[in-house]
């Protein structure tokens, strides 16, 4: 998912091609918005800790660009692409590095598991939406 900060600062598409570049089949995709209710309910694993408000304050801040995307071994290898939460932590070259403002505006997410990637899939997309 690509994050209000990433798609207000007029990122989407050169993210998207670093996703295409790196081997990802875009098998659905789509510009829409979260409230900060359905964002707190994206992010309900994190409800506990102390950025949970700010995070869905932010996250409910401006559009999103939610995607499922296909490869072999895609989580680790999109992990890889897109670098450490913090920016500051980013390897070289990759998303975060090169597009995140802060560890909270961190332009882009991933999911962190395969049943994990299923279940924020269907969060934003209809069986008929995938092809
Ligand atoms: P993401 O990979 O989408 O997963 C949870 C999000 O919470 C993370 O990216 C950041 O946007 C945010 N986040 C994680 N840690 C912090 C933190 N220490 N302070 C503020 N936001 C955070």
């Amino acid at each position: 998912m690509i994050k209000p900060d990433a798609v207000g600062a007029g990122n989407t598409g050169a993210i998207i091609k670093m996703i295409e570049e790196a081997g990802f089949k875009i098998v659905a995709m789509k510009k829409t918005y979260m409230s900060k209710e359905r964002a707190g309910q994206f992010y309900a694993v994190h409800k506990e800790r102390p950025f949970y408000q700010d995070l869905t304050n932010y996250m409910s801040s401006g559009p999103i660009v939610p995607m499922i995307l296909e490869k072999d071994n895609a989580v680790e290898d999109f992990r890889k692409l897109i670098g450490a939460t913090n920016p500051q932590d980013a390897a070289e070259g990759t998303i975060r590095k090169l597009f995140a403002k802060s560890i909270e505006a961190n332009a882009i997410h991933g999911s962190d598991s395969d049943e994990n990637a299923e279940i924020e899939g269907r969060f934003f997309f209809a069986d008929v939406e995938k092809f």
